[in-house]
């Protein structure tokens, strides 16, 4: 790379627009849609799609809502060809949707086209020839006017041809090809040549797209350039103004908005951006971006992953994982910060259960569940994650909803494992650690079995528990207002009470004849610190018994001197 001064390269030049009105507009309608999947994304295949492959996709797009569908260059390859008379013969085509095919302004690749389109109800004719300087001068070597001589023959020919399929409803699309490259008054001055021909109407307009062929600056450079243009354009009512951007900078979506705002009507582009180098246009990025600004984009991606499962398999593209919407990651959160927050958000959704209230869940733009996706990769389990992403795995994996005052201890102990390992912990085995580490825990106290009586005369019970402790079988007795506290009371008459039970919850799992109960205790230890523990069992009164009996274990283990047999 060149240092300090760079010679080899120079700023884009900005479009005189002082009076620019796109950056107070907000984008409120769906544009028109125009897959270019099948033609520009598909030229761009290391291996082009076959015929069959075509047809999967073409059926794709039609169910996902787009009306205009570029199906390929039919004078530029057999397959192309005999792939849109297969959609004719084989009635493919529904009524209301318009294909459209690409061509060069070229005498014999016209009528080769003309001949590809027979028995086809509407049809769109992609005319293109390229005008920025840099092609004029490099790849042609021609003058303005000879350029523009060749747009204006290309668009005779096509009028002339017309005739010869009358079944066939023709609209004409014109592409000064590099329009992003090229100065905007010789784009216009080439685009109302070929209107002066094409002579439209406004029940027959012609469509100018405007194609950012090669992304050369940033994207309110191309919103310039696009209000310019149709602030400038003759006759803007018979004319719908097309974008077409690629994203050799990075910017194509951005760019796109930006026309959008700046008053065009189209968009060109293709599903997860394939195409030439960097790509064309994300439409399901675009279209899922109005979405989420509550514009209906009049495209379905309700089921996201389908679409994208035929786009890998017939492109043998495949969608990174941090695509947006669609990449495998982008539902997943990993810091534990944003984990919290996610929680939060999805609990009060859960709380207010109405799908369509307003979707207000911190870092997450968009419900997964509307593109077909669910919670499940929500939040995944590694050294940075938290508290409250464990919590959530186990809460929404496994039905255990542990108190708040239990989330900090049982994240660190998770955030251990990830962290020593280095690796991602699945929902499995998190809820294997917490069962490990937890759950009905028998070392050194185990309980056996437990009888109660209660007493007739007060609300107080008796309690006869068999346990095993340090290896050893015995009974002890204690009484108390609940099984817990008179279970609390028999520790003591042991002498091995070395704590203060804090708090108690528990709740049911699962429905049926196999519910169970979850319990959770927390208890002080004497020398200060904070333990939980869990019981599980179909019996109410026996988790909450394992529960303490487990805490006590786990305080044990912190402890192990205490208490003093
Ligand atoms: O990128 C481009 O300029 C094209 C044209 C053929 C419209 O694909
Ligand atoms: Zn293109």
């Amino acid at each position: 790379m060149q240092k300090g001064a760079i010679t080899k390269y120079r700023p884009f030049q900005q479009i005189n627009l002082p009076d620019r009105t796109w950056p107070d507009k907000t984008i409120t309608t769906a544009p028109i849609w125009a897959s270019v999947d099948l033609r520009d994304g598909n030229q761009a295949l290391a291996i082009p799609m076959n015929v069959d492959e075509k047809i999967e996709f073409f059926e794709l797009l039609v169910a996902t809502g787009f009306k205009e569908i570029e199906v390929g260059f039919p004078s530029a390859s057999d397959t192309e060809f005999r792939f849109i008379r297969r959609l004719v013969d084989e009635k493919r085509i529904p009524h209301d949707v318009t294909i459209q095919v690409l061509v060069q302004a070229r005498e014999h690749l016209i009528r080769r086209t003309f001949e590809s389109l027979e028995g086809i109800s509407n049809a769109i004719v992609h005319l293109y020839n390229s005008t920025s300087p840099l092609q004029r001068r490099i790849t042609f070597n021609k003058s303005k006017d000879e350029i523009k001589k060749i747009a204006v023959a290309g668009t005779q020919l096509i009028k002339s041809l017309v005739p010869t399929i009358p079944a066939t409803n023709i609209r004409l699309q014109y592409s000064p090809e590099s329009f992003s490259d090229t100065e905007v008054d010789y784009a216009l001055e080439i685009c109302e040549a070929v209107i002066d021909v094409w002579q439209p109407t406004a029940a027959n307009k012609i469509i100018l797209n405007l194609p950012a062929t090669v992304e050369v600056a940033t994207p309110n450079v191309h919103a310039d350039q696009i209000e310019w243009f149709c602030r400038n354009l003759r006759i803007r009512d018979t004319a719908i103004i097309s974008l077409h951007t690629h994203n050799d900078r990075g910017t194509g979506i951005a760019a796109t908005e930006l026309g959008l705002m700046a008053g065009a009507d189209r968009v060109e582009g293709t599903l997860f951006g394939n195409g030439e180098r960097t790509g064309n246009l994300d439409i399901v990025t675009v279209a899922l971006n109005l979405y989420t600004q509550g514009v209906d984009p009049q495209l379905d991606f309700s089921n996201l992953e389908h679409t994208r499962a035929v786009y890998e398999r017939v492109t043998r593209m495949t969608v990174p994982e941090r695509h947006p919407y669609s990449g495998d990651l982008v539902f997943t959160a990993f810091s534990g910060s944003h984990q919290d927050a996610i929680k939060k958000g999805m609990d009060l959704r859960e709380k207010e259960a109405q799908p369509d209230a307003r979707w207000q869940v911190p870092y997450m733009l968009i419900d997964p569940e509307d593109i077909g996706r669910d919670y499940n990769a929500i939040i995944r389990i590694n050294s940075q994650s938290g508290k409250g992403g464990v919590a959530y795995i186990l809460s929404r994996e496994f039905g255990l909803d542990l108190p708040k005052a239990m989330h900090p201890e049982v994240g660190e102990v998770i955030n251990v494992t990830a962290d020593a390992d280095s690796r991602e912990l699945p929902a499995k085995e998190v809820h294997e650690i917490f069962q490990r580490e937890y759950v009905n825990l028998t070392t050194p106290l185990e309980l056996i079995s437990i009888e109660r009586e209660d007493f007739s005369t007060t609300a107080d019970i008796r309690v006869e528990a068999e346990i095993r402790y340090n290896g050893e079988q015995m009974n002890i007795t204690g009484a108390g207002n609940g099984p817990i506290s008179a279970f609390v009371d028999a520790l003591q008459m042991q002498g091995w009470k070395d704590f203060n039970l804090l708090d108690y919850r528990q709740h049911s799992i699962g429905g049926g004849s196999k519910t169970e109960a979850a319990a959770y205790i927390q208890i002080q230890h004497n020398e200060g610190s904070l333990v939980n523990g869990c019981g599980i069992d179909s019996n109410i009164e026996l988790a909450g018994l394992r529960a303490l009996v487990s805490a006590f274990n786990r305080a044990h283990k912190a402890h192990p001197e205490s208490p003093q047999v």
